[in-house]
């Protein structure tokens, strides 16, 4: 099965310099800054999913590791004390996320690099990717390119918000499409990259051990501050919206939505404002030799 997925599916091997000249010149890089502190400002909230997803990651064969996406290092740190000793390199594509991560002292290896692209220099134990897939399209090429990563018996966990149609991201692209900045914003309005459950299960079940896992859950945030939504979305889903805009338009349009956000998301009696996020779970285990 591998030696079939391998032709499939080829696997890059650009070395590690190439990755990140490649990645600093992805169109619109620049434009994705992120910044770990915004993100972070409901650090609670946003890596709890991923601790829920590396509880239900079991034991794990002989094997170097790898995370896709590692943001500020958090999961990292953790899966790196879980599992000691082991060769396990963390990537990210924002040299802000990384320069984070890699502030606290730890054996992991931090590399810049776009994981469409990135493949580790040999099979993994895991691969484990939280909250960052949603940024990436065709997944019905990336989830097998994945399962190659691993050696026989290895682990693909992954978490990624499923939330496209919630009103938070509804009433995003409605403000997106209803101002002057219309033209800027429409073509930086992505189809949602993220299946069914069942579509990965159909994905993974031919690549996997019997026994993928798969579960959705919706979470309650509970949000605290004025306009908490739009603050919230600040962090992730609206940054390559506020990017494309500058001055009193980019004012404009938070304002825009601000106003939409505080009708759907209303402000509770005790000053609180709830946040339903869904979120899609998935754990599959390479199938053996
Ligand atoms: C929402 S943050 C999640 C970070 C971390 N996994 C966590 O749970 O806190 C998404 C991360 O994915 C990274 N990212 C997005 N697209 C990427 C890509 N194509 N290659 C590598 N990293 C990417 C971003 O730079 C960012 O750090």
């Amino acid at each position: 099965m591998c030696v079939k997925l391998e032709s499939a599916f080829p696997v890059p091997q650009a070395p590690e310099w190439a990755m990140k000249i490649a990645v600093r010149r992805r169109t619109g890089q620049t434009a994705m800054a992120w910044d770990p502190a915004t993100y972070l400002r409901f650090s609670d909230e946003r890596l709890r999913p991923g601790f829920d997803l590396l509880a239900r990651v079991g034991e794990l064969p002989t094997g170097p590791l790898a995370e896709l996406g590692c943001g500020t290092g958090v999961h990292a740190r953790a899966i790196a004390e879980r599992w000691p000793g082991r060769a396990f390199t963390a990537i990210d594509s924002s040299p802000e996320m990384l320069k984070q991560a890699a502030a606290m002292p730890s054996s992991i290896r931090w590399v810049e690099a776009d994981l469409t692209s990135w493949a580790p220099p040999e099979r993994v134990a895991l691969v484990f990717s939280n909250a960052v897939l949603q940024w990436v399209d065709r997944h019905e090429e990336l989830f097998p390119r994945m399962m190659d990563m691993l050696v026989p018996g290895g682990m693909l966990a992954v978490q990624m918000p499923r939330n496209f149609d919630a009103p938070s991201h509804v009433l995003m692209r409605d403000a997106a499409r209803a101002g002057p900045w219309a033209a800027r914003l429409k073509p930086l309005l992505r189809p949602d990259p993220v299946g069914s459950p069942e579509t990965y299960y159909d994905r993974l079940a031919p690549l996997a051990e019997d026994g993928l896992d798969i579960w959705e859950t919706e979470y309650l945030h509970v949000l605290s501050g004025e306009d908490a939504v739009l603050t919230w979305m600040r962090g992730t889903a609206l940054r390559p919206l506020l990017n494309a805009l500058e001055g009193s338009e980019r004012a404009d349009f938070e304002r825009a939505l601000a106003e939409r956000l505080r009708r759907a998301y209303p402000r509770r009696a005790d000053g609180h404002t709830l946040l339903p996020f869904r979120r899609i779970f998935i754990l599959a285990r390479a199938k053996g030799t």
